[in-house]
C-alpha cells in the first residue's frame, strides 16, 4: 500500500530537524523533493487513487512539497552561514584554565609561624593599638620624658602625648594592667620608627613576649628563646646572648644569630660583624611592675621583642629588608 502523504511529511521533517549538516540536508532534499523523491512519486501515483480522493490528495501533496522546500532552503541557509567557524567552536574536552591565586605575604607567614611556636609553648596572643599614648609607649616602661633612652628609638610624634608606637612593648603594660600573674603572652604587630637602610624600614613588625610568674629566672628566658630560635630556623643554628640595655629590663640582652648571608665571615648585611640582631630581651624591671601594681617581692618575669623582618631575612636569605615592601611580584612570587 502507498504511504500516506502525512506520514511522508512527518518523516521528512523529523530528518530535517535532526541535522544541521548541509550535505545531509541536500541529500534529504533529493530523497523527498527530487525527480524520484517520495513526494514527487506520491504526486505521480495520484492517478491510482479512487477518483473522489484525487483532488484533496493532490492539493495536500503540493502543500507539503512547498512547505518542505521552504524548510530545506532555510535550513541550508542557517547551516551554511550561521555555523561558527572551526576556530571559534568551543572544545569542551580542553582542560579548564586555573584562575590566578594569591598567597600570604612572606611576613604574614613568618608572623604566623612565630605565633604558632609560642602558642605551642603555652603563650596567648594579644593585640593592641598602633597609635599609642606616650605613657604606654615610654613612661610606664620606665622611659621618662627627656630621658636620654628615648634617643634609642627615633619616634614619629602625632602630638606631644600621642605617638606611633615604636615597639610592641606597650602591650606588656596593657596586658598587666588588665590581668594578675601568672601572665604568658605574645603580642604581634606593626611598629614605626624614623629609620631607613638595608636592615631598617620606617614601618616594621615586632612580636613582643612577656612571661610573669613566681620564680622566673634568666635561665627560663634563655631556654624559651633558644627553643624558639631552634624551631624557627633549625636546631643547628648558632645564636648568642649579648649584654645590652633597655630601661624596662634588668639585666638585658640582645640575641644575635649567625649571619646566613656570609655564615659569620662578615658582609654588608651584618655590618661586617658576622652576626645579625634579631631581638631584645631581659628580666622585667621592678619599676615596670610597680607601674602596674604587681608585687615585686613575689613575682619576676622576662620579656622580649623580636623583629619579624629580620627573622624573615635570615630564614629566606634576603639581603635587603626593603624588598618586603616594594610589592614586586618577581620577589613575592618566590615564596
Ligand atoms: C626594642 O624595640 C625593645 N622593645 C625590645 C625588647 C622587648 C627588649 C622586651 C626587652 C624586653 P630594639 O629597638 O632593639 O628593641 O628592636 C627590637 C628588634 O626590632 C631588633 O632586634 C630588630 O630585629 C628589629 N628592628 C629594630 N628597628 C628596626 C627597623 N627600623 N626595621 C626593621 N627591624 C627593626
Ligand atoms: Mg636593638
Amino acid at each position: 500500500m502507498e504511504k500516506h502523504i502525512e506520514q511522508i511529511r512527518d518523516e521528512a521533517f523529523r530528518e530535517l530537524n535532526a541535522t544541521s549538516d548541509p550535505e545531509r540536508i541536500k541529500e534529504l532534499s533529493v530523497r523527498y523533493l527530487g525527480r524520484k523523491g517520495a513526494i514527487t512519486q506520491f504526486l505521480r501515483n495520484i492517478s491510482g487513487l479512487p477518483p473522489e480522493e484525487r483532488p484533496e490528495a493532490g492539493r495536500r501533496a503540493n502543500e507539503v512539497k512547498k512547505e518542505l522546500d521552504a524548510a530545506v532552503k532555510s535550513a541550508l541557509e542557517t547551516a551554511e552561514s550561521g555555523a561558527p567557524a572551526a576556530e571559534d567552536r568551543i572544545d569542551v574536552s580542553l582542560p579548564g584554565r586555573t584562575p590566578p591565586r594569591g598567597h600570604l605575604h612572606p611576613l604574614t607567614r613568618i608572623t604566623r609561624e612565630i605565633c604558632d611556636i609560642f602558642t605551642r609553648l603555652g603563650f596567648d596572643v594579644a593585640e593592641g593599638p598602633e597609635v599609642e599614648s606616650d605613657y604606654y609607649n615610654f613612661e610606664a616602661l620606665n622611659i621618662p620624658k627627656n630621658h636620654p633612652a628615648r634617643d634609642m628609638q627615633d619616634t614619629f610624634y602625632i602630638s606631644d602625648n600621642i605617638v606611633l608606637r615604636t615597639q610592641t612593648s606597650p602591650m606588656q603594660i596593657r596586658v598587666m594592667e588588665k590581668s594578675a600573674p601568672p601572665v604568658r603572652i605574645i603580642a604581634p604587630g606593626k611598629v614605626y620608627r624614623c629609620d631607613s637602610d638595608l636592615t631598617h624600614t620606617p614601618m616594621f613588625h615586632q612580636v613582643e613576649g612577656l612571661l610573669v610568674d613566681e620564680k622566673v629566672s634568666f635561665g627560663d628566658l634563655k631556654g624559651i628563646l633558644t627553643t624558639f630560635v631552634h624551631q624557627i630556623f633549625d636546631p643547628e643554628t648558632s645564636l648568642r646572648f649579648r649584654p645590652s640595655f633597655f630601661p624596662f629590663t634588668e639585666p638585658s640582652a640582645e640575641v644575635d644569630i649567625l649571619c646566613v648571608m656570609c655564615r659569620g665571615k662578615g658582609c654588608r648585611v651584618c655590618s661586617h660583624t658576622g652576626w645579625l640582631e634579631v631581638l631584645g630581651s631581659g628580666m622585667v624591671h621592678p619599676a615596670v611592675f610597680e607601674n602596674v601594681g604587681y608585687d615585686t617581692g613575689r613575682y619576676t618575669g622576662f620579656a622580649f621583642g623580636m623583629g619579624v623582618e629580620r627573622i624573615a631575612m635570615l630564614k629566606y636569605g634576603i639581603d635587603d629588608i626593603r624588598k618586603y615592601f616594594e610589592n614586586d611580584f618577581r620577589f613575592l612570587r618566590q615564596f
